[in-house]
């Protein structure tokens, strides 16, 4: 008899998290009832986002609750349906969590293609971390042939694809990431106009060499001293869009720099969440999608096995050791 494997979260971390914040259990696996639909699944999605939930400070969403599965992005396969928008074998896209089976009745859950892309993509770049992208490109920075656009996580989820979708758009593009493999795929791979290892000693120089042109987009994905370094290069009349700022989750300030560039350089800045925009969620995932089977968009991903694997993947994730789409493949 399969059971349902679950991961709760067991207590909230009070510093850095860590496995042992979580506790795995075994249940049944769920009977979906009238209107329901039984998925098992074959993939999660780790997200940065997912700290802050583990935290119960007042933010733009409900914390995680303890004691109850932990909350994800999920892709898998309808088991069983009494909904007639599904049937079983459905290949679907959901927000099942941290366990082996879950019941859905349909909000949230959407069916997807999974010949033409692998399912797990669905959970990537032609998913919430693409729709991010391809936001925070188009709606803030909006750029101009041959403008600069520098990202930072640039390989990652959302960064490869930003990066992708601003050299379509005609912009010279910089990346920001963390070692020589991640920089060298970024121009390889991604098409990056040059690359900058945060890592390397050399960071400040490769910085000024590589932005000789100034920044008209700042894609801001992680926050800390590059994200200072990058507003100081910032050209007039610039815009930044902040996605994210993954190297304070764990508890490091972040800094606002001197006021006095936001006059001197008329720049835009704007925060934005993804999920205020699920209208333009369907335009979005179709330019993607239109673009991956074109073979314009690639995209990479690490991939732990089996569900026990989530709450270290996590916290690899938090420490930046994923390259390109953190996933877990549940077995
Ligand atoms: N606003 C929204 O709606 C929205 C939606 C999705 C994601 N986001 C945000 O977008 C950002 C990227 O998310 P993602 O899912 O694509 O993750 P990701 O980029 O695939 O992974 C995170 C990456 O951040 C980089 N990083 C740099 N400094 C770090 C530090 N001090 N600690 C940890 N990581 C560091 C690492 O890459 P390097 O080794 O290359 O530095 C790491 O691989 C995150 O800040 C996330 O919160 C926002």
């Amino acid at each position: 008899m399969p059971t349902n494997t679950q991961i709760l979260l067991d207590h909230r971390p009070t510093d850095k998290v860590s496995p042992a914040n979580f506790r795995i259990v075994e249940a049944p696996v769920p009977a979906p009832g009238p209107g329901q639909v039984l998925v098992r699944h074959t993939f999660l999605s780790l997200d940065p986002y997912m700290r802050g939930r583990l935290s119960d400070a007042k933010s733009y969403a409900k914390p995680q609750e303890v004691g109850v599965v932990m909350g994800g992005g999920t892709v898998g396969v309808v088991e069983a349906s009494n909904n007639p928008r599904f049937k079983p074998r459905d290949a679907v896209v959901g927000n099942g969590g941290w366990q082996r089976y879950s019941v859905s009745d349909g909000a949230g859950l959407r069916i997807v293609d999974a010949k033409s892309a692998p399912i797990q993509a669905y959970l990537g770049a032609l998913g919430m971390p693409g729709v991010t992208a391809w936001y925070g490109l188009n709606r803030i920075i909006a750029p101009e042939k041959n403008e600069t656009v520098l990202v930072s996580a640039a390989t990652g989820a959302v960064g490869s694809v930003v990066g992708q979708l601003a050299k379509l758009a005609g912009a010279r593009t910089v990346g920001i990431a963390g070692g020589a493999a991640k920089c060298a795929y970024a121009v390889r791979e991604l098409g990056y106009d040059a690359c900058i290892d945060h890592k390397s000693l050399r960071f400040a120089e490769d910085f000024k060499d590589a932005l000789f042109n100034g920044v008209d987009g700042l894609f801001e994905n992680v926050g800390g001293e590059p994200f200072q370094q990058a507003l100081r290069r910032l050209n007039d009349f610039s815009r930044v869009a902040i996605c994210g700022l993954i190297a304070s989750y764990e508890g490091a300030p972040t800094a606002l720099p001197d006021m006095r560039i936001f006059l001197v350089k008329r720049f835009k800045i704007e925060g934005f969440i993804v999920s205020d925009h699920l209208d333009l969620w369907p335009k979005a995932i179709g330019e993607l999608a239109a673009l991956a089977a074109a073979r314009k968009l690639t995209w990479r991903e690490t991939i732990r096995d089996g569900l026990e694997s989530a709450p270290q993947a996590l916290v690899d994730l938090l420490h930046g050791e994923n390259f390109g789409k953190m996933l877990v493949k549940v077995d």
